[in-house]
């Protein structure tokens, strides 16, 4: 997967590897600005998804046919690869889920089943829904305690105020690398090993973060890291759920199912090992290896170049919006990336979304799945401008001249 030496970074070039940036919408050359949401697709992750259904189709780890083991090899080479772009110690610590989402629940309920009443869980207040909802279900269950860190007007996390959040009873903290909504980068580096101080364990939801800076999941010493693959150029419906081995050993399986047994009778059934045990009935097979080939994609670039890249986007998109009379950025975070979400005076984010969306421009609106976030501000809503690496700043001068219409049109 390492490629020496790494592809130069070039946005111009890089956007020819992605089909459906070359289209237009209403008329206008498509500006794809809502990679928060999802990301296009290189032409390699097309063709590896036509490639399976044309030649390689078969089930997984079930038969002793050219196909199925066909199938069977790639599949594991793709979690390989994985495992390797974000430096797992051992292969089989990479769990294929559905997405974050699904990666989020399985932690609730099977780490969630060594919980009990009492035992606390501290998420944050810029935390996405998805890493809200199922705390919650689980405090229900369980009647473990959900504990908020406070953030800043800025949309910081109170780093202090999280220190007073942790205590023996902590027993996890599950908080956003880099926040949806305002951009945040959050200092987990800093936050796993305050956790680890009063021995809980950490989960980091790197859905926006893994297609935009370096994971080392050794290095952060995290116990859990969960991304989704349509946001790191991969398929929809398929994503990862890296854990420690030893947590992993000690949690119970989710869901019961094919492949993740070892012995199944009427009075008792014995688990697989890892990573199968997560993995219940037939899987998302051409996602998982498609993914494989969207990191494979990614690697060709050095993630630092990607980095810079997005970084000068969004602080060139941010300075130019501050020009805006009646503008307000949401997330001033000194230490943000790839997004910028904005509100302007009496105009409603809905009204100017669609608008944008007339001139090819597309961005998403609303509350981003972060209500509490919403609420904070005491906003409905932003406009939400978030980048990839194959964005440009040309693209960002087409957008300020279509916001300077929408806005002209809407006051
Ligand atoms: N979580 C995705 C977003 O932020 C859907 O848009």
């Amino acid at each position: 997967m390492e490629t020496n030496p790494k592809r130069k970074l070039n946005s111009r070039e890089v956007r020819e590897d992605f089909p459906a940036l070359r289209q237009t919408v209403y008329g206008k050359n498509l500006i794809y600005f809502d990679n928060g949401a999802t990301s296009q697709k290189p032409q390699s992750v097309i063709d590896a998804i036509n490639l399976y259904y044309t030649k390689n189709n078969a089930n997984i780890h079930r038969g002793v046919h050219h196909l199925s083991q066909k199938a069977t090899n790639e599949y594991e080479a793709a979690r390989a690869t994985i495992a390797q772009y974000i430096h797992a110690k051992h292969t089989h610590e990479i769990i294929f889920t559905k997405g974050t989402t699904d990666s989020i629940n399985l932690v609730a309920n099977s780490f969630g089943a060594l919980l009990q009443a009492g035992d606390e869980i501290i998420i944050s207040h810029m935390e996405h829904h998805s890493n809200i909802v199922p705390w919650q279900m689980l405090c229900e269950r369980v009647g473990c305690v959900l504990k908020v860190i406070p953030i800043s007007k800025k949309g910081d996390l109170l780093f202090d105020e999280y220190e007073k959040l942790l205590s023996s009873k902590t027993k996890l903290v599950s908080i956003t690398h880099i926040s949806n909504t305002l951009g945040t980068i959050n200092p987990i580096k800093k936050m796993i090993a305050s956790a680890h101080a009063v021995g809980a364990k950490v989960l980091i939801d790197g859905a926006q973060s893994i297609q935009h800076t370096k994971i080392d999941v050794q290095e952060l010493d995290c116990d859990f890291f969960a991304f989704s693959g349509h946001k790191v150029f991969g398929p929809t419906g398929i994503g990862v759920l890296y854990g420690k081995e030893a947590i992993l050993n000690k949690m119970p399986p989710y869901q019961g199912g094919g492949d993740m047994i070892a012995k199944v009778t009427f009075e008792k059934t014995t688990y697989n090992e890892l990573p199968f045990k997560f993995e219940a009935g037939t899987p998302h097979i051409a996602g998982a290896i498609c993914l494989g080939k969207a990191i494979e994609y990614l690697s060709q670039f050095n993630i630092e170049d990607i980095e810079r890249h997005e970084l000068e986007l969004a602080d060139y998109a941010h300075d130019l919006l501050l020009t805006f009379e009646g503008l307000h950025i949401v997330g001033e975070s000194k230490k943000k990336t790839s997004v910028v979400s904005f509100v302007i005076d009496g105009i409603h984010p809905f009204d100017l979304g669609t608008l944008l969306d007339k001139q090819g421009i597309a961005v998403r609106t609303g509350h981003h799945c972060t209500q509490p976030l919403m609420d904070f501000y005491r906003i409905p809503g932003t406009v939400r401008a978030s980048f990839a690496f194959y964005n440009t700043k040309q693209e960002i001068d087409t957008f300020i001249s279509a916001l300077e219409k929408a806005i002209t049109m809407l006051k």
